[in-house]
């Protein structure tokens, strides 16, 4: 069953086009990765999907419902929940102050303040402490735990690793494992293609606004990913070759 769909996907930042449409799918219960060069329009694809940027109504569907356009909040009571780049934490609450605040429209499900700290157990040890004391990688565990909080059916995530040891990226992308592992859909940007092959089962490339590929990610091979990144061709002919 597809419980997101985009169908010819534009999104514009004034007259500038952003996306070119885009044909998107995730299925219940999968993981699916989107990668791509910065400024491809990963964020873009992102925000139009929880509307926090226009799309016609019918360009995005959740659960077999025309979603493009809505409010955030709307959409976030649909069961769209994301953590956007950068965390975007509130600085002058506390950890558990801003856990709480991804509860304010919650829906009924298993996340909880006690079930985000079984998940990240340093959250719950440093709950009082304003969101700024946490290290760059507890500030991240902080905005997946708010994402949760709304007990949503999607989980985007732009960026979890960006700025983050590897050591602090693979803890977070096991803590995210253990999620979807009972059930949770999630969609996850992510610039180390390596990771994004590794976690999801599907993954799409976005190249200057467009799908420059999609596939099964155990599929793919990192070189068809690189030229699909850069927008080179994949077999270029022997005379392009000599020039490379
Ligand atoms: N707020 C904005 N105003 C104007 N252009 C923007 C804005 N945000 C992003 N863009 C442009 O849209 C394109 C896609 O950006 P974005 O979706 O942020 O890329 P990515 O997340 O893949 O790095 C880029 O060319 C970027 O410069
Ligand atoms: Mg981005």
């Amino acid at each position: 069953m597809k419980l997101l769909q985009t169908d010819g996907l534009t999104a514009f930042y004034g007259d500038f086009q952003a996306l070119f449409g885009i044909d998107f799918e995730v299925g219940e219960g999968e993981i699916v990765a989107v990668i791509g060069a910065n400024g491809a329009g990963k964020t873009t694809l992102l925000k139009t999907i929880t509307g926090l940027l226009a799309a016609p109504a019918q360009a995005v569907r959740f659960q077999d419902e025309a979603i493009g356009g809505m409010t955030p909040a709307k959409i976030v009571q649909r069961g769209i929940a994301m953590v956007p780049e950068g965390r975007r934490l509130f600085p002058s609450l506390s950890v558990e102050e801003n856990l709480l605040m991804g509860a304010y429209r919650k829906r009924s499900g298993p996340w909880d303040l006690a079930a985000v700290g079984r998940l990240f157990p340093i959250l719950k040890e440093r709950r009082h402490a304003p969101a700024t004391a946490l290290s760059g990688g507890q500030q991240q565990m902080v905005a997946i735990g708010r994402a949760l909080m709304s007990n949503p059916r999607l989980l985007i995530c732009d960026e979890l690793s960006l700025g983050l040891a590897p050591i602090v990226v693979k803890e977070i992308y096991e803590a995210l494992e253990s999620v979807t592992a009972s059930g949770l859909t999630a969609v996850i940007v992510e610039q180390d293609t390596t990771m994004a092959r590794n976690v999801s089962s599907r993954l799409y490339c976005l190249q200057e606004g467009r799908v420059s590929l999609t596939g099964a990610s155990k599929q793919i091979s990192q070189e068809q990913i690189t030229a699909a990144y850069f927008g080179l061709p994949e077999n270029p002919a022997p005379e392009q070759r000599a020039q490379a």
